[in-house]
């Protein structure tokens, strides 16, 4: 097998040889032949019509005569008079001074300018200079190729013209040259310090240059220099030197560069028109640049000419072996625009240079070669998708193992065991579709952040927003527990509890979805100096009503109360109409059945911490009782719930009240923005020996939530019916008499009171 190949690989080195040594004579004798027929360069001007004027050729649409131009835009004088010497005549355009340097096919024409001054002759007179561009109306300034420019100390230089594109209008810019100093102006920089450049439109056309010196009468510029200069120049032909601030006056022209087209409109216009449609000859096609003026004709991929004159495009024959890019690795044979490339005898391919070239035929190296790499990209391509796949089972693995770990498995159980009314109370969000919302958890997003988490504003696609909870990472251990929680919170329909619609199991740490409350919470309201006055006592009430009657709801459940456990004033929210909506119950626990209190690790907010629960670890509903205590006494005091500033008997809230109140001094503590409000006064002080009552330091002593909720609820009904006299009076005595005042006063409370009715579903109390 080794010997096979080895003999094959050697016929082919050979042959390979062999091609080599064929081109290399072919080529020597074909290039002797192609130095005479080379020398004939393609016909530019018409027949019989002058194509030169010195070294400068005249394409055809330009001629010197009338039977050689194609328009009269078009005509050029080649003078010989101009020039001290009869062997490099001048080409002028029509029989303007504007001289010719350039004229290319693709539709440029370099022609000299003039260039405009202004200059002091004594130091009240000056000069000024004008330069009119009167263009045909196939000719425009280029304006990519040229920069507007201006030369002086004390000077401003201005371009206006025409722009003859449908919609545009007229324009007129310019620039501002000055120097403070003769060390100014550097070399090669424009930039305002003896020299400054600005850009002109495109299809600009009768451009008028003025210049003016003494523009801001400095006498240090009159000392440079007593001239001012303006002209547009071709780009990369002018480069500023300091000098040129005195000795431009001795260069009367510079090159500035000109679009020529050789009819008005765009192509498909132009086409319609056919007696003067321009591009008819062979092998030619029409094209409209983008940002000028006309159309132009060009030769075809393939060919080369003048596209205006009849059969003016010739074929490029691509085969001459003068060629600087061979075209062809063997053979070569030229077509009409194109070339085909053929191969020696056993071998094939295209043969083109940029190409493979020629390969042996039918060779079984090739055979192996080609089985072989074709083999190893099939299997490459296969491995490539084999790792996409298992890319992508692995990260649905990922979301799926989160899922799991998450107790995503157990809450559809718990979910399904339910009837069908429960289930559509919480919803499986995909972790997808909660990126979505939140922009990928982008920081814009954050509405909070703390202990717990960090919660985020979310847009779900059916135009709701939501808050989402990245709360922290869940023990694994609790993970049944977790689960419960959020089957039970799902379930609290209070409507002054924020509502938790769903969650998301997929991440690492489960996403919490709740409604979405909008004027922020209690605590940002009552630091707020200004938010503060608007909360006004009935708000305020109303607020703290709302409150003790989510938490009276949440620990009166019979068969499982819930705790809260970080009852405080920044996790009450509040909704435009200062409706308290209690959130994160990311560490509320459920009393299991017939325990009454559990013992855990001690978790709250320092300030609302109920003393007892610290001491023993025992969490009883009672906490809740205290923590709501202290929100109280905010709401009456406006006062943080610690503060390390200040006294030290001031330091904790709940102290320095009941001590106020021992004292008799409590209404000293009242905030002065509702001490003052008519009649309420006796309803703070009650609130206030109700917030004393909840703040004990024996949860014994404290009351239930269910008695707090039906006291505000009375001094809410007083309030709102404030018609002061004996009734209130007789309530406010019998508030803290028995829990059965809520049943008794739900009818008798009087009409037209409707408004804290409302929040205030009758809490189930008893069953304990
Ligand atoms: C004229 O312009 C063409 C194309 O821009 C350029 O290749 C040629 O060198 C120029 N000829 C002269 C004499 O400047
Ligand atoms: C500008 O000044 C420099 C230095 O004297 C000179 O070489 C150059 O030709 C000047 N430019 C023009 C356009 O006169």
């Amino acid at each position: 097998m080794g010997r096979l190949i080895d003999h094959e690989h050697f016929q082919w080195l050979l042959l390979l040889l062999l091609q080599t040594l064929i081109i290399a004579v072919a080529g020597a004798a074909a290039s002797e032949k192609s130095i005479r027929t080379d020398q004939v360069e393609p016909v530019m001007a018409k027949p019989g019509c002058l194509d030169r004027c010195g070294k400068l050729a005249i394409p055809y649409p330009f001629g010197t005569t009338e039977e050689c131009y194609k328009s009269e835009p078009f005509w050029v004088r080649c003078d010989h008079s101009t020039s001290n010497d009869h062997h490099h005549p001048k080409l002028y355009w029509q029989n303007t001074a504007m001289e010719i340097n350039n004229i290319s096919l693709l539709g440029q024409m370099t022609a000299m300018q003039f260039v405009s001054d202004s200059c002091y002759v004594s130091p009240q007179l000056k000069t000024n200079t004008v330069t009119n561009l009167r263009l045909s109306v196939l000719f425009s300034v280029n304006n990519t190729a040229n920069k507007f420019t201006v030369v002086g100390c004390d000077s401003f230089g201005s371009i206006s013209g025409e722009r003859r594109s449908k919609g545009k209008g007229d324009y007129f810019t310019g620039c501002i040259s000055s120097c403070s100093s003769i060390n100014d102006p550097e070399e090669g920089s424009c930039e305002g310090s003896g020299c400054c450049q600005t850009s002109i439109p495109n299809d600009v056309w009768n451009v008028t240059l003025t210049v003016k010196t003494g523009f801001r009468k400095s006498s240090t510029a009159q000392s440079i220099t007593n001239c001012s200069y303006g002209f547009l120049v071709e780009e990369g032909e002018f480069r500023f030197h300091p000098q040129n601030l005195t000795n431009l006056d001795k260069v009367e022209k510079l090159p500035l560069v000109l679009d020529w087209a050789i009819g008005t409109g765009n192509c498909e216009d132009a086409r319609k028109n056919s007696s003067t449609y321009a591009c008819k000859s062979g092998n030619s096609h029409c094209h409209h640049p983008e940002n000028g003026y006309g159309y132009r004709c060009y030769c075809d991929p393939g060919y080369q000419g003048n596209p205006y004159l009849i059969n003016g495009c010739k074929d490029i024959d691509e085969c001459n072996p003068d060629r600087k890019n061979k075209s062809c690795h063997y053979k070569c044979h030229n077509t009409p625009g194109s070339f085909n490339c053929t191969c020696p005898k056993g071998f094939h391919g295209d043969g083109k240079v940029e190409g493979k070239g020629c390969s042996p035929e039918k060779s079984h190296v090739l055979e192996i070669a080609a089985g072989s790499t074709l083999g190893i990209i099939f299997l490459l391509l296969i491995a490539c998708l084999a790792y996409m796949e298992y890319n992508r089972r692995q990260s649905k693995k990922t979301k799926r193992k989160w899922f799991v770990l998450n107790g995503g498995e157990l809450l559809l159980n718990k979910l399904l065991k339910k009837d069908g009314s429960d289930q559509d109370m919480l919803k499986i969000f995909t972790s997808s579709e909660l990126k979505k919302a939140t922009n990928d958890f982008h920081k814009s997003n954050v509405i909070g952040q703390g202990g717990f988490g960090i919660v985020y504003r979310g847009l779900l696609s059916s135009e709701t927003t939501v808050a989402i909870k990245k709360s922290k990472i869940v023990d694994p251990d609790q993970i049944e527990q977790f689960v419960h929680e959020v089957i039970v919170l799902s379930q609290i329909n209070h409507p002054n509890a924020v509502k938790l619609l769903g969650c998301c199991l997929e991440t690492e740490v489960p996403l919490l979805v709740y409604e979405f409350i909008s004027n922020g919470t209690l605590l940002g309201h009552l630091r707020d100096q200004a938010k503060a006055r608007f909360l006004d006592w009935p708000k305020r009430l109303r607020i703290a009503a709302g409150t003790a009657e989510v938490l009276s709801y949440l620990h009166s459940e019979p068969s499982n109360p819930i705790i809260h456990r970080d009852v405080k004033s920044d996790n009450i929210l509040l909704d435009n109409n200062f409706t308290a909506k209690v959130a994160d119950f990311g560490a509320s626990r459920l009393i299991p059945l017939g325990q009454m209190q559990i013992s855990t690790v001690v978790q709250g907010t320092t300030g609302y911490l109920d003393p007892e629960y610290l001491q023993t670890h025992q969490l009883t509903a009672k906490s809740d009782v205290y923590s709501f205590g202290v929100v109280l006494l905010e709401l009456v005091t406006r006062r943080r719930a610690v503060r390390f500033a200040g006294p030290e008997e001031e330091r904790s809230l709940a102290c320095y009240c009941a001590w106020m109140m021992k004292e008799g001094r409590f209404a000293e503590v009242i905030d002065e923005h509702i001490r003052g409000e008519v009649g309420c006064l006796e309803e703070i002080m009650e609130v206030g020996r109700l917030a004393e009552w909840c703040v004990k330091m024996k949860g014994e002593e404290r009351p239930s939530m269910q008695v707090v909720a039906a006291s505000l609820r009375s001094v809410e009904r007083i309030q709102a019916g404030n018609n002061g006299g004996d009734q209130a009076e007789e309530v406010v005595e019998g508030l803290f008499g028995s829990e059965g005042v809520v049943g008794d006063d739900g009818e008798s409370g009087g009409g037209g009171d409707s408004s804290a009715e409302q929040v205030v579903p009758p809490p189930v109390i008893g069953g304990r």
